[in-house]
């Protein structure tokens, strides 16, 4: 995995902004799998700056996001349907019909799961994925577990990622319980993972990715296995490699 430590949060999002302008400039039809969460913030905000000053043209791209709460209306402001548009797709020329996100309203899951795969497959998987991870490793919501899995899938979320989640809804029991989530072989189906990290409360998790051992423990060490990982942090989280 390559590394590329920063000086603080807005550099780091200024890199990885840079790093998804150069991919939709190279190729304007290009597959974005897009995440949610605090990290990616600051590089959508520069994405909105790069693309109102003509640098970068979205029409031409096609999003997947990596998961989605469930149950979750889209008009609940937690919904990561809400998050991206406020944050980044409202303020581009993406299109809508290109917008993909795992459906918190949708009555099947399991028919959701499967659809979505089908559909991101049939595209060749994301010419690049964005990341963040979690305190506890998750990429996604890929929890933490003994086996992890490879299709987009319903699943549980852990008492820890719903008290950390907890901070972006007015109580604890507002956090939904399950999540959509693309799978490990979604994830690694990206030609390119960018994976973006903050902040000294990630300096553990970081020290374990780069520790050389990969464990379902840990979801997001199995991107070492991965041909085309650039992680981009910050000095912070980097502290204690
Ligand atoms: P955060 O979440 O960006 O809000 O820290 C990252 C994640 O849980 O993947």
């Amino acid at each position: 995995m390559r590394k590329i430590i920063c000086k603080t949060y807005e550099e780091m999002s200024a890199t990885a902004a840079y790093i998804v302008a150069e991919q939709v400039r190279t190729k304007p039809q290009s597959i974005i799998g897009f995440a949610t969460g605090s990290t990616p913030v600051g590089t959508y905000k520069q994405l909105r700056s790069l693309y109102e000053s003509g640098y970068v043209d979205f029409s031409g791209v096609t999003a997947f996001n990596l998961d989605e709460y469930y149950p979750i209306k889209h008009d609940n402001d937690q919904s990561y349907y809400y998050f991206m548009r406020d944050n980044l797709f409202s303020h581009i020329n993406i299109k809508e019909e290109n917008l993909n996100i795992p459906n918190g309203e949708c009555s099947d899951p399991a028919k959701e799961c499967t659809e979505y795969d089908r559909k991101m497959a049939a595209m060749g998987g994301t010419d690049l994925q964005i990341l963040g991870i979690g305190n506890n490793g998750h990429i996604g919501f890929n929890e933490p577990a003994d086996s992890l899995s490879l299709a987009t899938y319903l699943v549980d979320l852990t008492e820890d990622t719903i008290e950390v989640n907890a901070r972006f809804f007015e109580k604890i029991e507002d956090v939904p319980r399950q999540a959509l989530t693309m799978g490990m072989g979604g994830v690694f189906s990206s030609k390119h993972i960018l994976l973006l990290i903050n902040g000294s409360k990630k300096a553990p998790i970081v020290k374990e990715l780069f520790s050389g051992s990969i464990t379902p423990q840990v979801p997001a060490s199995l991107l070492n296995l991965h041909p085309n990982v650039t992680v981009i942090m910050d000095e912070e989280a980097a502290s204690l490699l």
